[in-house]
């Protein structure tokens, strides 16, 4: 075999690869230095243009992209080049390159293979569409995807064109509208890729395929594969045919709209292009694409998504470098197998902690079993786990009524009844039966970590762990450390809460730390909005439709009203009448209404859907007035706000992209808006303060902004900045 390191070497020290010539089969090393990862961006399409280029003259049996970076194929196009987009026309400069550059490649006389081992998303698998053939490991980390509308784009190298006319309407719609990734074994069934090799022989593969030669007229010949399967022939012929119209696109536009509820342009923009660019020759349906991209991403979504991203993986760095000089820990103890106890036990088994879960007694301790059980049941049902594993899994779960087995374990994470008096008899009970140094985590949604520690002989290892319901979905880990707790504590809490998969904003103690202490006056505003005449329909509705998952009052329902109650006199406790409930909770809970769990409260759940219990007006003694939407949405947020702002007044939280982050992903504040500082940067201080003034005037003092906003709008100030 001969080598040689050719003249077609990237001579550029920053290139992002190389080109090595063996055997007449050029190899071009994707390799971008001084990354983990490659992208594409400008200058690397600079790059590859430029090597293609020089190697089109070669006399060459192919050319094989391959990457260099364990793990990684090409991870996406720079999202710094997208963000950085002012005018569509912008975009389309680049667009245009790129779809040039994908065209040149799918051009070259001799066949091009992409060799895929690592994750191979966005721009990375257009590239790979653009070849002539490509092959993939059957590794773990190989996926393959289109995340564009997560970011509130499109695809825009090819992707919306390339990717339906080699696996179908169908298939490529569910790629491209979900962003969902698929592992070598389902591309290979889907026909997105045409061999699945191990590792070590992906070389071997990508040359297999390099023999089946160019294709001719766009005539693949590969041998002993399926043929394109009969269903993508169906629905790509269907999918031209006007009467296949309801069929395939109009349903799903349906499921785009449900789940976007209409905020999010991109994946309907995509149904369009894919439809209408199937009729047309390939260079007409990229410039549709290029004209959709362009327009996209350049808006107030896109721009507010790619910055949450960002704030998200600032988030993810600094929560990775708190985690130095963590603790090891292999079992961690939880108390109470109630739904959060039961929930987080769970997910510490998934991700292979040995678990001890202690109730107070059997009965407790089944129910909390159980919902573990069906918890790994589902997983199994959705196939992210086999069944022998999530058995596995389960056998870690040891559930017990007493303390044995405790003095071993490193970490216990506490999430008993919220009663003061119970978790401080816990703690000294754990402490006795527990190792030296064990640390201590409480799940408290309310009450200061400070007075839990006020019952342990070693505050400095009392922390707080605060969980979202419900724990496997919800992606926040709020972690709350006191004035006392150690390093080491919160070391080790990030590097467990970060092996859990959450996303983990540290803050400072106080009532309600941060997120239950801000979301309180957005739901108190809302029952505040109804006692004045609004309808539970339209308030929740109005919020909704302003981006939230769901309304404040449907919220309330599913938090619980009996906890929801408490939690607002718990803050009314420490802050006064400004957080004052509104007496409405106190009336539904009076009749015996604690929400969705009794399937009574401001809906009623007898049946699907759950409908606006209309009892509710005649027990609050209610009578209807004429408010804005726009003003209940404003009242809700902007006290959401207000208290953001006493949080930083008071040193609870300080950074904004904490903040962001954790309305965000704890909260449901809508991603699209860049979370809740951005919104207000976006609007101006000046605007939100004259606005809560307004309102404070016709409602009463608890509107009335916060010190820190009535300071940051005078001087014309920004929450981030903005260089
Ligand atoms: P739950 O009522 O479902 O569960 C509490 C469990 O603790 C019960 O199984 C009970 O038998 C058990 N328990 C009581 N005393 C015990 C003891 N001495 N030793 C061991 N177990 C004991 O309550 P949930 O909803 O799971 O809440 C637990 C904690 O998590 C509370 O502090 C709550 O504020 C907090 N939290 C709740 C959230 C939610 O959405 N439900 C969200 C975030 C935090």
């Amino acid at each position: 075999m001969t080598t040689e390191e050719t003249a077609v070497a990237a001579p550029e020290t920053q290139a992002p690869g190389r080109v090595v010539i063996e055997d007449g089969v050029a190899w071009l090393h994707l390799d971008q230095p001084g990354k983990n990862v490659n992208t594409l961006s400008s200058d690397s399409v600079g790059w590859f243009e430029a090597r293609i280029d020089e190697l089109r003259s070669q006399d060459l049996r192919g050319l094989v992209l391959i990457s260099d970076k364990p793990g990684y194929f090409i991870v996406g196009a720079d999202i710094n080049e997208i963000a950085s987009f002012e005018e569509p026309a912008q975009a389309k400069v680049v667009i245009h390159r790129g779809h040039e550059l994908m065209n040149r490649i799918g051009a070259l006389p001799f066949p091009v293979v992409s060799a895929i081992d690592g994750a191979c998303l966005g721009g990375g698998l257009e590239l790979s569409l653009a070849c002539d053939y490509r092959v993939a490991t059957d590794a773990r980390h190989t996926k393959l995807g289109l995340p564009e509308v997560k970011l509130g784009v499109i695809p825009g190298l090819g992707g919306t064109q390339r990717l339906p006319r080699l696996i179908g309407v169908t298939a490529a719609l569910d790629l491209i509208l979900t962003g969902k990734e698929v592992n070598g074994k389902k591309a290979l069934k889907l026909g997105l890729v045409d061999r699945l090799s191990h590792p070590l022989s992906l070389r071997q593969a990508a040359l297999e395929a390099v023999s089946w030669g160019k294709p001719k007229r766009g005539k693949r010949k590969i041998p002993k594969r399926k043929p394109t399967s009969l269903m993508t022939k169906i629905t790509n012929v269907l999918a031209r045919a006007p009467v296949a119209k309801n069929l395939v696109f109009d349903q799903a536009r349906k499921t785009v709209l449900k789940k976007s509820g209409g905020h999010y342009p991109a994946p309907l923009r995509a149904v369009d292009v894919v439809e209408e660019g199937i009729k047309m020759p390939l260079d007409e349906a990229l410039e549709l694409e290029a004209n959709a991209f362009a327009d996209l991403a350049v808006s107030e979504v896109a721009k507010g998504l790619i910055s949450i991203f960002f704030t998200k993986q600032e988030v993810d760095g600094r929560a990775k470098s708190l985690a130095d000089g963590a603790r090891d820990v292999d079992e961690v103890a939880v108390l109470g197998a109630g739904f959060m106890g039961a929930g987080i036990a769970q997910l510490l088994a998934y991700k292979n902690y040995r678990v001890l879960l202690k109730d107070r007694d059997h009965q407790g301790l089944g129910r909390g079993m159980k919902q573990a059980g069906g918890l790994f049941r589902e997983l199994v049902k959705r196939r992210k786990m086999r069944k022998p594993q999530a058995e596995q899994a389960m056998s870690r779960l040891m559930p017990t009524v007493d303390y044995r087995g405790f003095d071993r374990v490193p970490l216990v994470i506490e999430a008993v009844f919220e009663d003061v008096d119970l978790k401080h008899s816990v703690i000294r009970e754990i402490e006795e039966a527990g190792p030296d140094g064990l640390i201590f985590a409480s799940n408290t949604s309310t009450i200061p970590i400070t007075r839990l520690a006020e019952a342990s002989a070693k505050p400095e290892n009392v922390i707080g762990m605060h969980f979202f319901s419900p724990v496997h979905k919800m992606p926040l880990l709020e972690i709350i450390r006191t004035e006392k707790t150690s390093d080491e504590a919160l070391a080790t809490t990030v590097d467990v809460g970060l092996a859990m998969g959450k996303t983990i904003i540290v803050v400072n103690d106080g009532p309600g730390f941060f997120t239950s202490r801000v979301l309180g006056p957005f739901v108190n505003e809302a029952a505040y909005v109804l006692q004045q005449g609004a309808t539970i329909d339209q308030i929740d509705r109005a919020v909704k439709g302003w981006g939230f998952p769901v309304g404040p009052l449907a919220l309330v329902d599913e938090v619980g009203i009996d906890v929801a109650n408490h939690v607002a006199e718990i803050m009314q406790g420490y802050e006064g009448d400004r957080a004052k409930p509104s007496p409405i909770l106190a009336k539904l809970l009076a009749d015996g209404r604690r929400g969705r769990k009794n399937k009574r409260g401001f809906y009623t759940y007898e049946s699907k859907p759950k409908k606006v219990d209309d009892a509710v007006y005649e027990l609050i003694g209610w009578q209807q007035a004429e408010v804005d939407d726009q003003e209940i949405i404003d009242r809700c947020w902007m006290q959401m706000l207000n208290e953001v702002a006493r949080c930083i007044e008071d040193g609870v939280i300080s950074r904004p992209s904490d903040i962001d982050i954790g309305v965000v992903f704890g909260l449901g504040f809508p991603p699209f808006r860049g979370g809740i500082l951005r919104e207000a940067d976006k609007l101006g201080l000046d605007y939100v303060v004259g606005r809560l003034d307004t309102f404070a005037a016709a409602y009463g003092p608890r509107l009335e902004p916060a010190t820190l906003l009535r300071d940051m709008a005078r001087s014309g100030k920004t929450f981030h900045d903005y260089d």
